[in-house]
Order: C-alpha cells, then structure tokens, then sequence
C-alpha cells in the first residue's frame, strides 16, 4: 500500500537506462525471507477497487480524510518478524510500497529489555487502512539483528484485520512527516546495510504462481540476489523520479501484444501490492480490441471465449533493451481461482485492467503480482534502479 503524506518531494523527470545489463553477483550474508501469499477477496471487483484505490493513494498528496472509506487488503504478503529480547513474533505484510515499520494491529507489542520508548506520535495513512501510534526503538531480529530500529507501535489502526503490522520496505523518503520531531526514518533495509549485515542496499522479490489461494510462494531478499529464483541476466533501469508520485519505484517502458503496438515509450510503477496489470485507458482499449475480450460484469474483469483464448499472443514488455513476455497463459487468472472472484469455472478471464484515462494518474501503467509472479524483480537502493530478470515460471502454463 501507499502511504499518502502531506510532504512529496518533487523531483525533475530524470530518465535514464542502463547502457548495458548489469549482474548483480551473489554474496553473503544476504537474507531470505519467505513470502506467504494471503487473499481475501469474493471478487474480481474487490481486486480491481483495491488495485485503482493504492494507485490514487500514490498520487495524491493529501491526507485521506477518515470519513473516506477504507478499502480492504484483497491480498497480502506475510512474513513472520521478531522483535525485542527476548524476541517477540508477529505477522507482517511486507510491503513495497511503503517504509514505516510498525507492529500492534492484531497481536499487541511486547516491550522487552530492548525497547525505547521515544514519546514520539507517528501516523500514517494507506490506501487500504491507516494507523496511528508511538514511535520506539527495538531490536528488530532480520539475520543478525538490527540495533535500534525505529519502529511504530500502533494505539489505533483499521484495515488490517489478520496481521500484526507492516513490514516497509520502500523508499525511505516515504516516512517523511510520519513520525514527530523526525525527518525521516531509516528502513529496516537501510539500517541491515548500515549496520554492516548486507553488503548492498538493495531488496530482490520471487514469487511463483500460484493456484491456491494461501500459499507460501515468495521470497524476498536482503542485500543481494538469489541466482537460484531467475534465469539469465538481470536487466537494470534507473528509477525514473516521476512527478507527484513521490519515491516509488518507477520506470519506463513500451508494451506491444503480438506485434501491435499497446503502450508507447511512458512512465508506470513495479508494485508488488497491487494485482493485476494496469494500463492507461487507450493502451487498456487497444488490448481490449487486439484480444477480442468482453468485460464481465460478475468479475469485472475482461473475458474471452475458449477460442480467443487460443488465438492469444504474447503481450511483450519493453524495459531497457530487454523484451520481457507475458505469455497467453501469463495473461488469464488462475482458472482454479474464479471462484474466489465471483466467476465461473469454465470461463477465461485476463488480469489487463483499465487505469483509467491517461493523465488521470501520475502514471501510465502498474506492473503488479500477474507480472512479478513472471519475472524477479529488483529495488536497488544504493544505486537507483530497478532489475528485472525471467525466472523458471516465466513461461509456466500453470494457470
Ligand atoms: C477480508 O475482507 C473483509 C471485507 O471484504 C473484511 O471484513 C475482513 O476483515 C477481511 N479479513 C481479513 C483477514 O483481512
Ligand atoms: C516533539 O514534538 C512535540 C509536538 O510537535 C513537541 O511538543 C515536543 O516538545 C517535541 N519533542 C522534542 C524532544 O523535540
Ligand atoms: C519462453 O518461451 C519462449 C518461446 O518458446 C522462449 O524463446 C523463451 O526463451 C522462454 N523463456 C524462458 C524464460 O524460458
């Protein structure tokens, strides 16, 4: 989810990609993190309604007024974290898309012997829910243990219904102007590097595809890849610092279906928080057209026939010098899931989805879970850029 803060930093379009790809070299110590996959969605509408709702959140540099409503978690990624000494686990959603660590939503925090309470009030407010609480110093146990690590201990929270808090891993300017007397608070991923436990500031995100709808299929790494989660080369581009979106991880790219031209040369965000594949309106309609789908009206999502099924094409992702293919397959839900978003068995339904008019958004397109369960993806902080990189499940026909 996004933060929405009242203090953006704006920065000057800055684009740039990588001459040529660069491989990131394994070293240890990096850290792995399993990456459990929780949904809680009835339908294809509560996946779209969350998906448009995080990307308003991005670009809108106001406080969400508490009278607006919250839109739920449809689905999460959690990892057990430990806290203090002795250690103390909780369930939290691990979260690109924002930076502020925090626990007490579901299981209340427990001060140990290494908790410093700093009187501080932090609040921050997410497209899917805000909280509100005191910010501490703790232990926070990832690999060998992160010294004073600024965490938020929540009073109040809504939205996270089933876990205990978030695990941010975003940009760090995105804690600014969320805790009192403080400009901005070191991630959990800059602490581990400045504390010597990694030797990259940099996150690494695999998922596999799944068809169950719990399962343990992710991993995330600190401070360096897992040469085991991808094929090939990694590509890296550098982050492009859109206007009005603040820090997130940005990038620019042209999209072609077959050899149709969808998407031109734009700016758009890597999200793992979000679900599906967003377009702008006009590239959204000449996937429409290009593929023959109708929207469905019980999922809310695009639906083709057996045939137009058949017929598919690659949908092809231009991002450096490298073409990264979602395959047919890659581009229809997981048909053992469309019950879980109010459609019928026999149907094939394709997880493109309407952003909205160009302009509308500060960008034109979200490459969400349906493109990261393809490809591994890369949030190099210490250099600014973004890799991505095929995977053994790139061309699964799992779905
Ligand atoms: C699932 O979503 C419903 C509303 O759609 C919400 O009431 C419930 O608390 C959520 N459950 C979890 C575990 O997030
Ligand atoms: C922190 O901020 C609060 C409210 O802005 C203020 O009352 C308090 O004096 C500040 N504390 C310190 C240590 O600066
Ligand atoms: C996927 O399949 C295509 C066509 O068969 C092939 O060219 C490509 O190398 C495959 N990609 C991966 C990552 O296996």
């Amino acid at each position: 989810m996004f933060p929405v803060i009242s203090l953006l930093t704006f920065v000057t379009l800055a684009l740039g990609v990588a001459t040529s790809p660069v491989v990131v070299v394994d070293r240890s110590p990096i850290l792995s993190l399993p990456l459990k996959r929780v949904n809680n969605f009835t339908s294809g509408h509560d996946i779209l309604a969350h998906d448009l709702a995080r990307a308003r959140a991005t670009g809108q540099p106001v406080k969400r007024q508490s009278s607006e409503p919250v839109t739920n978690q449809v689905v999460s990624y959690t990892a057990v974290v430990g806290v203090g000494a002795p250690s103390a686990e909780y369930d939290l959603i691990v979260d690109t898309g924002s930076s502020n660590t925090w626990v007490g939503a579901g299981k209340a925090y427990v001060r140990t012997s290494t908790s410093i309470n700093t009187g501080n009030r932090v609040s921050v407010s997410y497209g899917s829910g805000d909280f509100s609480g005191t910010e501490f110093f703790d232990t926070v146990n990832l690999l060998s243990g992160i010294n004073g690590q600024s965490i938020g201990v929540a009073s109040e929270s809504e939205g996270f219904e089933g876990v205990d808090g978030i695990l941010g891993i975003g940009p760090v300017d995105l804690t600014e102007g969320t805790v009192e007397n403080t400009t901005t608070v070191p991630t959990v991923t800059d602490n581990l590097f400045a504390q010597g436990t990694i030797p990259q500031n940099l996150v690494a995100v695999s998922f596999r595809p799944t068809t169950i709808s719990s399962d343990t299929n992710g991993e995330l790494t600190f401070g360096g890849t897992d040469s085991s989660k991808f094929t090939g080369e990694i590509t890296f581009v550098y982050v492009s610092c859109l206007p009005r979106v603040g820090d997130h991880w940005g990038i620019s790219q042209t999209v072609t279906y077959g050899s149709t031209s969808i998407l031109d040369n734009t700016d758009g965000i890597v999200d793992t928080g979000t679900t599906l594949i967003l377009f702008e309106e006009t590239a959204f309609e000449s996937y429409v057209t290009a593929t023959g789908g109708v929207m469905d009206e019980n999922t809310g999502l695009l639906r083709v026939t057996t045939a137009q099924f058949s017929a598919l094409q690659n949908l092809n992702f231009n991002i450096g010098s490298t073409t990264f293919s979602l395959t047919p397959n890659a581009q229809i839900f997981p048909r053992s899931l469309n019950r879980f978003i109010g459609g019928s068995a026999d149907n094939i339904y394709l997880i493109v989805a309407n952003l909205g008019p160009s302009g509308g958004e500060p960008f034109n397109f979200v490459n969400g879970y349906a493109f990261l369960e393809r490809f591994y993806s890369v949030y190099d902080t210490g250099n600014n850029r973004v890799g991505i990189a095929t995977t053994p499940f790139t061309n699964a026909t799992t779905n």
